[in-house]
């Protein structure tokens, strides 16, 4: 905060006396860690997203922060990409909602506000499909699909107020984004309307080298100021290079102006000439920071984000009836790997593990036994053993297992997704015990499970949920809160089927019912499904879903549709279940995609209680990127699906019908 300040004062006293900005990654917390971008996007709630965001912005500003490099609107759809985990997932429209909904939660409607953290989304474009999931690699992507699946996310970022993007380190067909004018000026200004400016990613400018596309460091600073690059983040090329660049003519004094008006304006809509103190006040720094509040929303969001994956009745564990329970596996009691990659700023070892949560719920914390069993990446000597005399002496076991967490975000992209060897033989050797068995998995990506693992009486999606890691784990595992994420990522069975996403095509082979699978659209080893789908998460209650209605089955070109469906809490506690609405375009121009989620609605409801989700569905909905990169829908017959995950749901059919002729 003082460097803050005396940096601010040097650039007031300065010629021109233009305030700075100042810029940091708060991607999910700054003292208070909230659960990474992917765990919260479980919720698929957009509100939580835009609280959690709101308590973030709150503790950046009081820290001096002007501006976060995030949110991450990067749709990720290959899970050996370790940068997976500061997005929303593998569904385009999940994460322009939630980017949207971070944005708003950082900023707010007012600028001017001390507290409102201009967002940064980012990286411009299609970062999440580099090729093979390989960090900083090359991407090779159609027009329309970079359209369709990437660039919405940063649309619904613009349309909800920011101001700031970041070009992708990234190549795109064969020209590096920080220097592809057709990208930064074209496309994202001329037609997605962009007015803000635009930052390199880190040193980004001058990689334009190694990619082979600038002869040399003049070269890359002319080149990315020419495409739009107005400010460059770190390599400090544009301050050694640019006015050469300009006198020498081979830079239009013009482009500079562009740039810096551009910069400009982002700076007086935030108040910042007016109020170039705002954000550095050392009270409101002590006042805003770390506070109980933040840390009951930390803690609520931690809960929301957990994904019961399987359950077959071992859970919620009753803590009355006084079980004994071991806590095995590297997580248990490990304050290292609870934040995830991205928490810079947290303060180590004041977050809370599985453990300290444990003992701090349970009626007779003295039941409980915590065993290592092994380290993240290697055996430990006589641990398994250690770990199998604790689970026979148990009731029920709880296995922490996973990555840590420098094993995802950026340049941690892996070949395999899998648990660690060491670890997934210490599960073998758990589950051989017959004892009941609780998987807790950290992790930053989907995961392809295997055996003691895969066949685990339950298994719980837990990510990296930040500071109340242990409390909102403990909440989850004791019923004091029910279970109600779903996944935004598919579980494939194997590494090998990356990428793989729910909404992928059909084949002219696909693989249907029950009949032989010999020449068809699968693996020789392995179907092409996955272990547990997109959308996918169980609750302690059980949901059905019945009466799927619609107002018309006919949707006329410029109408809309009502469609209608019960749900009915059918189990013994209350819970929550988001209800999913997809559709399937079967004759198009262009394939489309088996299944698309198109709206989802979070219903809570009391033991027997009902609740009837209206979605409005119009052309909107059915719309894709055609001929031409326009958006068209197509006249015909869609599928439609409204259920609680992307593989099941009852099922109904409507017709879009052309525009009439107008009669004139
Ligand atoms: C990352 C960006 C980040 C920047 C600044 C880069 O390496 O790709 O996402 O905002 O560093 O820390």
């Amino acid at each position: 905060m003082a460097g803050a300040r005396r940096a601010q004062q040097m650039a007031l006293d300065s010629r021109l006396g233009i305030p700075l900005i100042f810029a940091g990654d708060v991607i999910h917390g700054l003292k208070t860690i909230f659960p990474v971008p992917l765990a919260e996007a479980s919720s698929f709630d957009p509100v939580l997203a835009q609280r959690t965001a709101r308590a973030m912005a709150i503790e950046a500003t009081a820290a001096g922060l002007h501006l976060t490099f995030a949110p991450m609107a990067d749709v990720a759809r290959d899970q050996r990409w370790g940068r997976v985990v500061e997005g929303a997932g593998e569904d385009v429209t999940l994460t322009a909602l939630l980017s949207a909904a971070r944005v708003r939660g950082f900023q707010t409607r007012d600028l001017r506000r001390d507290d409102s953290l201009l967002a940064c989304p980012k990286h411009f474009a299609a970062y999440g499909a580099v090729a093979a999931g390989l960090e900083y690699g090359s991407v090779d992507i159609s027009d329309e699909t970079l359209r369709e699946t990437h660039l919405p996310p940063f649309g619904s970022s613009f349309a909800a107020g920011a101001l700031t993007t970041m070009a992708a380190f990234s190549e795109i067909n064969g020209v590096p984004a920080t220097a592809d004018r057709a990208l930064l000026t074209d496309l994202l200004r001329g037609e997605m309307g962009f007015r803000g400016f635009v930052f390199s990613d880190y040193t980004a400018d001058e990689e334009l080298i190694a990619h082979g596309f600038a002869e040399d460091e003049r070269d890359a600073a002319r080149l990315a100021v020419l495409a739009g690059v107005d400010m460059s983040m770190q390599s400090g090329l544009y301050i050694r290079y640019l006015p050469e660049l300009v006198k020498t003519g081979a830079v239009p004094m013009a482009t500079v102006d562009v740039a810096v008006r551009r910069i400009l304006y982002v700076k007086a809509a935030m108040g910042l000439f007016e109020n170039p103190w705002r954000s550095l006040d050392a009270e409101t720094e002590a006042r805003n920071i770390a506070t109980p509040a933040h840390r009951a929303l930390a803690r609520e969001a931690a809960a929301r984000s957990v994904v019961l994956l399987q359950n077959d009745g071992v859970l919620p564990i009753d803590p009355d009836k006084a079980r004994r329970i071991a806590l095995i596996g590297p997580f248990g009691e490990d304050k290292d790997n609870l934040y995830g990659p991205w928490a810079f700023y947290g303060d180590p070892g004041k977050g809370v593990d599985i453990a300290s949560g444990l003992r701090a719920a349970l009626p007779d914390p003295g039941k409980l036994t915590v065993v290592r069993g092994s380290s993240i990446h290697e055996a430990i000597e006589g641990g398994i053993a250690e770990a199998v005399k604790a689970a026979k002496a148990a009731d029920v076991v709880l296995l922490a297992l996973g990555e840590a967490q420098d094993m995802s975000g950026e340049a941690q992209s892996r070949t395999t997704i899998e648990i660690p060897a060491a670890q997934q033989a210490l599960a073998d050797a758990v589950a051989a015990t017959g004892k009941p068995v609780v998987v807790l998995l950290r992790h930053g990506r989907a995961l392809a499970l295997h055996e003691g693992v895969a066949n685990a009486n339950a298994v719980l999606a837990t990510w990296f949920l930040g500071s109340e890691s242990g409390h909102a784990i403990a909440d989850i595992l004791l019923g004091k809160v029910d279970p109600s994420g779903k996944l935004p990522v598919s579980f494939p069975w194997e590494s090998g089927q990356e990428p793989f996403f729910y909404d992928r095509k059909s084949t002219g082979r696909p693989v249907l019912g029950q009949g032989s699978t010999e020449y068809k659209a699968r693996y020789a080893t392995t179907d092409n499904s996955a272990r547990y789908p997109f959308g996918h998460g169980l609750s302690y209650t059980r949901f059905a879903l019945d009466k799927l209605e619609l107002s018309d089955a006919a949707l006329r070109w410029d109408k809309s549709i009502d469609v209608s469906v019960r749900v009915i809490n059918k189990g013994p506690r209350k819970g929550s279940e988001v209800v999913q609405l997809y559709i399937r375009d079967r004759v198009a121009s262009r394939t489309r995609p088996i299944r698309e989620l198109k709206h989802m609605e979070r219903v809570t409801l009391d033991p027997g209680g009902n609740r009837t989700v209206r979605f409005a569905l119009s052309r909107a909905d059915l719309e894709f990127v055609g001929a031409g990169n326009r958006r068209i829908a197509e006249p015909g017959l869609f599928d439609l699906w409204v259920g609680q995950s992307s593989v099941d749901g009852l099922h109904t059919q409507i017709t879009l019908y052309a525009e009439e002729p107008s009669r004139a």
